[in-house]
């Protein structure tokens, strides 16, 4: 009788132990799929967050920000993390702003908000993110391109094309190069104009500051600028804040622009693009501000520039050239045919992305690019590019 109850009671045991056949399952899945922490991902803007901020995202997993009246405390948190958007674009503790998708939803808001106040058409430079280019569709606004100097908007010829009641685009940190468009100057022309200006620092938010301090810039991007009237900044990128969570702040109330009731809800509106809001990446987020602080992301900004010079340094060395000087830690290597690197570079288990106006392949130095990582990536590409002459 007794050996009978430990044999059940060590199946029992067994059978915990065991993966749960649906486990098993979704493992053949993922084991297709590429993963930060192999380090061979290099042309994404998202980074493996730490054990913490996968915990604070799992622990929140049944929260839904849409109706925040049931949930006062994930609410707040929202806020907290807000509150750090705010310190990192210069802004002041009671403006506004959310935690969102993305840096998409959040450019689509911003859009959105500025066209309800009456503005009616976009000025930005072909290097801007496509989610402009969306919002302008979905918004029906037309959209002008502003000429670029050097990659960053030329406000020379802002200042021609500008008239009253355009909304101008300015990117801290562009998709393809990393730069950080003029906005000071961009601004003063905006206010001289009264056109909108929002600022996407979808990327270049939680890295800009940290140049500024270390020395690397002097740019500025943010509330300091006096026409600057929301921008997007995004704790899914360089914050380590899990997917999804994009982030959007604003010197006036640009939420309540595009808020509708809601009637069934505990707060009967709703001030965002989605409904339901997933919230587990809020909690992220807020751990991840609670784990790094200010210090700890400004210690990520100064690794991953110190090993963006050593990808400078060792492109030059094995015989590539250089597309421009990285303002951040965005690289771009000209290749002879982008699409054929990209795929032979898949073949070989990385992740590159390209940009095809450009000729080049594109990396960014997130803190998982490690200068191993770059030696094998180098001998990867050399060979490449040797086998077709
Ligand atoms: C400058 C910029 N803005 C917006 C986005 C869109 O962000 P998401 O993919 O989170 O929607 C990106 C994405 O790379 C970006 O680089």
């Amino acid at each position: 009788m007794q050996d009978e109850r430990n044999l059940n009671l060590k199946e029992k045991h067994n059978q915990e132990m065991q993966p749960h056949p649906i486990m098993e399952l979704l493992e053949d899945y993922y084991r297709r799929d590429m993963h930060y922490e192999d380090g061979h991902i290099l042309g994404s803007m998202y980074t493996k967050p730490p054990d913490i901020v996968l915990q604070a995202f799992f622990k929140f997993y049944q929260t839904n920000l849409g109706n925040i009246g049931l949930y006062p405390g994930t609410a707040e948190m929202e806020r907290e993390v807000v509150k750090f958007l705010l310190r990192l674009t210069s802004g002041k503790e009671d403006y506004y702003g959310h935690v969102v998708s993305g840096g998409t939803e959040a450019n689509i808001i911003a859009l959105w908000a500025a066209r309800n106040i009456g503005f009616k058409r976009i000025l930005c430079t072909m290097d801007v993110h496509f989610s402009i280019k969306k919002a302008a569709n979905l918004l029906s606004l037309p959209i002008k391109e502003v000429p670029m100097e050097n990659g960053r908007m030329s406000s020379v010829d802002l200042e021609k094309i500008v008239e009253p009641m355009d909304i101008v685009v300015a990117t801290a940190g562009t998709t393809p190069l990393g730069f950080i468009d003029p906005v000071g100057e961009i601004g003063k022309i905006c206010k001289e104009h009264n056109a909108y200006l929002h600022v996407d620092a979808a990327f270049g938010g939680y890295v800009i500051p940290f140049l500024r301090e270390l020395g690397y810039t002097d740019k500025r991007f943010g509330f300091d600028i006096p026409a600057v009237r929301s921008v997007t900044i995004d704790p899914h990128k360089m914050g380590f804040a899990p997917y999804p969570a994009g982030g959007i702040v604003s010197r006036e109330n640009i939420f309540e622009r595009i808020s509708v009731d809601a009637p069934y809800l505990m707060e009967e509106k709703s001030d965002t693009l989605l409904g339901t809001r997933q919230s587990g990446s809020v909690a992220g987020a807020y751990a991840a501000h609670l784990y790094f602080g200010w210090e700890g992301y400004r210690k990520i900004v100064k690794k991953c520039m110190n090993t963006t010079h050593y990808l400078v340094k060792r492109v030059s060395e094995e015989g590539f050239e250089l597309f421009a000087k990285p303002e951040m830690n965005i690289v771009n290597i000209p290749v002879s045919n982008t699409r054929r690197v990209k795929k032979e570079m898949y073949r070989r288990g990385w992740g590159i992305s390209t940009n095809p106006q450009y000729s080049t392949i594109r990396i960014v130095v997130m803190p998982h690019v490690t200068p191993e990582i770059i030696e094998d990536f180098l001998k990867d590409l050399k060979n490449i590019e040797k086998s077709y002459g």
